[in-house]
């Protein structure tokens, strides 16, 4: 039996989206991306082969999920490369609501990724360790990095664009719902690249409001940033429903709503959503989260609010 190896990693939030993905085989996306990895919420891994095991044994959040397909085939992976042959056990906890937009993929698959190369003995850097995470879950390549953080067409793995501290930003997370999602991203993404209308025009539009969010980050243009975040966010969900996949909740728009009335009365807030029915809003400076927090509080359906700020990248350890 090894040691046990562990790991932590952070969901990150795409101000500017990926969804839908290369025909290649290897799991490279379609469009590129750039997100910001959060402090405040967190996925801890520990992973350790063991001589008397049959199969691979997953944990999350101390339950045994009954498909483990996507871990195995990390593991996999991970025994290809390293020539370890046992099987491993793998104890995951995170300290958020677990696959419902919060971006869980992310940062399991990014402190998974740590945590089995170390405990198979490769002693990888962050670029090999995201091109890992990258096959499994293509945000999870972002989660490796922290602060602003982009993942390329055609990339094997992310790349950091700027620190943490490019912006004061917060971002308040609006929780809506306690339960799992109902249709992955993987999926989403497929039918919306099968089904839908628009899959064309967020195929063309996304490389551009991209890079104008980056430019945008770099001169620290805030007002830039949330609008075209909350831009991409609005594309990326019209193309997915006019596939008919739709992962707005009735509490989604009542705070989309809710952020865009405070934006009118000269509040500089703006939203963006994931494949899921949470609203991220996203402000700067502690006296603007505060409003921003207030607000979504008193909106129907928001259960209770997270706040998050940008953060540090994966890396071996504990929380
Ligand atoms: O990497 P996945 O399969 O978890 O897909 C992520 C898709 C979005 O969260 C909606 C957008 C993004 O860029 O993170």
């Amino acid at each position: 039996m090894t040691e046990w190896a562990k790991a932590v990693a952070h969901p990150n939030i795409a101000l500017a989206k990926y969804w839908g993905k290369l025909a290649r085989p290897g799991n490279y996306p379609a469009v590129p991306s750039l997100s910001v990895t959060l402090a405040g919420l967190a996925t801890t891994t520990a992973v350790r082969f063991r001589d008397d095991l049959a199969a691979d044994l997953f944990t999350l959040d101390g339950a045994r999920p009954r498909d483990a397909s996507r871990v195995v085939e990390l593991l996999s992976r991970v025994r290809e490369m390293s020539g370890e042959r046992r099987f491993a056990e793998v104890v995951s906890a995170n300290d958020f609501p677990t696959a419902s937009g919060l971006a869980s993929s992310a940062s399991g698959f990014a402190a998974l990724a740590f945590a089995a190369t170390r405990a198979a003995g490769l002693d990888w850097g962050e670029s090999r360790v995201s091109d890992l995470a990258r096959q499994s879950s293509a945000s999870a390549a972002r989660s490796v990095f922290g602060g602003f953080v982009e993942l390329t067409v055609n990339a094997d793995s992310a790349a950091i664009v700027a620190p943490p501290d490019r912006l004061d930003l917060r971002v308040v997370v609006a929780v809506t719902s306690e339960d799992a999602k109902g249709t992955g991203s993987t999926d989403g993404m497929r039918r919306t690249a099968e089904k839908s209308p628009f899959y064309a025009a967020w195929l063309e539009e996304a490389p551009k409001s991209y890079a104008r969010l980056r430019a945008a980050l770099l001169a620290k243009d805030f007002g830039a940033v949330g609008e075209l975040a909350e831009a991409s966010a609005l594309a990326m969900h019209a193309s997915a429903i006019a596939a008919g996949t739709v992962y707005f909740a009735p509490a989604t728009l009542a705070a989309l709503h809710a952020v865009r009335v405070l934006r009118s009365k000269g509040v500089a807030v703006f939203a963006t959503i994931d494949a899921g029915p949470h609203l991220k809003a996203l402000a700067l400076g502690d006296a603007d989260a505060a409003t921003v927090k207030a607000h979504l509080l008193t909106t129907p359906g928001v259960l209770r609010v997270i706040d998050a700020r940008p953060g540090e990248g994966a890396r071996v350890g504990e929380a």
